[in-house]
């Protein structure tokens, strides 16, 4: 009775706070999951209860947003960290604070094992419905307009741009995302690992995604196909454990350096002691130290193995297990 009570009064104060309310954040949803690094902040606001907005990040970012006597959305595209984001955003009338709300996002990871799934509050984001769209269509044209196979001459110009636009923005860009052909992947299809997404949003993508890939790099799939072993994230054709498909700071858009991501999943394998334990040495560098047979590069696990597939077991790069010395040690 007294918890009803309770509510009664919560409702009601709920109510008559919606009623004057200065500022609203229309996405994203709250505790939202995300698996890309960015995410849009839609703010609505009341002109004649504030004068100007702040976003603040969990980083101390500050964004100064000043309101506009002729509109009544902001928006504005915040980059997120991997694990848990908390964003604030404060409206202000005369420089003093009269409304804050804030947003707990989560960036999962396709490598790290403490980031991979989401906390049990959070819920996957999926925006693209439709009547997620009708709260942009006003001012945004929602549509896709990509010709199918022809990269853009002005990326400003896709549709997808304004919202999008950091998905690219890293040193290194895959080329059918730096041309803002995302529907080539994001073609609204769902694989076996992500049945659940079906119909949640016009954009998904195949999980596994690895045929998608193989059908644009069809000469990999034709020589990984050829050999004995194969490197079992690669074989299942998950690809995006290993390579954003959009842009990153590593070569080959790498979600991490090679050195790093391998020893992500093969902890056992850093001190390299498995190297050389067939010829009664202690440990082998397997980095920290130059790689005589690609230099100038750094020695990593890809001197010796292939990340992908290869004919000669524990997929070295070489055609015996003895051979793979004279690659770098001549004698
Ligand atoms: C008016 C802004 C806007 C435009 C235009 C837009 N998006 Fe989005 N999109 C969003 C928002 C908001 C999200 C939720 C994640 C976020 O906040 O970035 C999202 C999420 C996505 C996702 C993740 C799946 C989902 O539905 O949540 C994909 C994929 C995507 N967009 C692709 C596209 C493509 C392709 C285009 C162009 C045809 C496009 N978007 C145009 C705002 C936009
Ligand atoms: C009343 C018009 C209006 C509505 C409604 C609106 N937008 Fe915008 N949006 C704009 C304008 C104008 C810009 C260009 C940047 C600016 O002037 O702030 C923009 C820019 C953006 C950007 C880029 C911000 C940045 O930091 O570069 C994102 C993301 C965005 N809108 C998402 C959305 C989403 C998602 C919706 C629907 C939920 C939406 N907008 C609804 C007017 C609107
Ligand atoms: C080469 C294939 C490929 C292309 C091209 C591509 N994407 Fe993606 N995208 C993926 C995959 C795979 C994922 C799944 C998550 C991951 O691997 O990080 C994804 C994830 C996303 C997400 C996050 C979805 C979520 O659930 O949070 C957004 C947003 C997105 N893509 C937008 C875009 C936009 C916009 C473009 C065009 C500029 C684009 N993508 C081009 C393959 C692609
Ligand atoms: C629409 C066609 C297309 C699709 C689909 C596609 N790629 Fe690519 N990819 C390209 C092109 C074009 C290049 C740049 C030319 C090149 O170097 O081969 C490229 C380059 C790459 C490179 C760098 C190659 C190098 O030598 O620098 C990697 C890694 C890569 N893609 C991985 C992937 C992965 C993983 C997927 C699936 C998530 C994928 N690609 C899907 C067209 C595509
Ligand atoms: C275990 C991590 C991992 C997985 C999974 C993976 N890759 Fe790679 N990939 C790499 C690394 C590391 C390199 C860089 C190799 C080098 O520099 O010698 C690379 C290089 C590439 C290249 C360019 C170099 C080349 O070999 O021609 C392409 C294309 C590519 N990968 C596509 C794919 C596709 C398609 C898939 C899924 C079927 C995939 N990768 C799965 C780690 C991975
Ligand atoms: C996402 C996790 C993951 C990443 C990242 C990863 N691997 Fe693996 N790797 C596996 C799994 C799973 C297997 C198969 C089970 C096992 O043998 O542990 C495997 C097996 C292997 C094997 C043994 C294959 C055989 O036939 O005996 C080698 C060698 C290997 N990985 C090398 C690498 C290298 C080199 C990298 C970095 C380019 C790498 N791995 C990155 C998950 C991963
Ligand atoms: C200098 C060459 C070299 C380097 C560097 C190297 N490996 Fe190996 N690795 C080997 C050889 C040789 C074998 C096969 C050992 C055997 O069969 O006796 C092997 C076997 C493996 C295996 C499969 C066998 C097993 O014991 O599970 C994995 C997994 C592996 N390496 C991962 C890695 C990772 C991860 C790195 C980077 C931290 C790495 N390797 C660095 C040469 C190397
Ligand atoms: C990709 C190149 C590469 C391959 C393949 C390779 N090594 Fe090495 N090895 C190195 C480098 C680099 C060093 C470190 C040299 C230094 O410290 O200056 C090294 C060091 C050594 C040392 C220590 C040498 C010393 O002076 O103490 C031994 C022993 C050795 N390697 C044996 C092997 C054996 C056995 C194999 C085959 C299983 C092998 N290496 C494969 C690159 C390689």
């Amino acid at each position: 009775m007294k918890l009803y009570l309770f509510f009664l009064i919560f409702s009601f104060s709920w109510l008559f706070a919606q009623t004057q309310t200065s500022l609203n954040i229309v996405t994203p949803q709250p505790f939202y999951g995300s698996e890309e690094n960015s995410a849009s902040f839609v703010i609505e606001a009341k002109k004649t209860l504030i004068d100007s907005i702040e976003i603040i990040t969990d980083t101390n970012e500050t964004i100064k947003i000043p309101i506009d006597a002729n509109r009544s959305f902001y928006c504005k595209s915040i980059k997120l960290h991997v694990g848990e984001n908390r964003v604030k955003v404060v409206g202000y009338k005369n420089a003093v604070a009269v409304k804050e709300e804030a947003r707990e996002l989560y960036l999962t990871s396709k490598v790290d094992k403490e980031h991979r799934y989401l906390p049990k509050e959070y819920v996957k984001g999926y925006f693209h419905n439709d009547e997620n769209e009708k709260l942009c269509v006003q001012c945004h044209d929602m549509s896709v307009n990509e010709v199918k196979g022809e990269a853009f001459v002005d990326v400003k110009k896709s549709n997808c741009y304004e919202c999008h636009k950091n998905i690219n923005t890293k040193k290194h860009a895959h080329a059918p995302s730096v041309n803002w052909l995302c529907t080539t992947c994001h073609n609204g299809e769902v694989g076996a690992l992500n049945k659940a997404d079906s119909a949640k949003t016009k954009y998904s993508v195949p999980d596994p995604i690895g045929d998608v890939c193989f059908s644009c790099h069809k000469k990999h799939k034709e020589e990984w196909g050829k050999n004995r072993f194969n490197h079992e994230p690669a074989e299942s054709g998950r690809c995006n454990k290993c390579h954003n498909s959009h842009s990153e700071d590593n070569e080959m858009y790498l979600r991490k350096s090679s050195w790093d991501l391998c020893t992500t999943c093969h902890k056992d394998k850093i001190e390299g002691a498995h190297v050389v334990k067939t010829f009664g040495r202690a440990a082998h560098p397997t980095h920290g130290v130059k790689d005589p047979s690609r230099m100038p590069k750094e020695l990593s696990c890809i001197s010796c193995h292939s990340p992908h597939a290869s004919n000669t077991s524990s997929l070295l790069h070489s055609q015996s297990v003895m051979g793979i010395c004279s690659r770098c040690h001549k004698k």
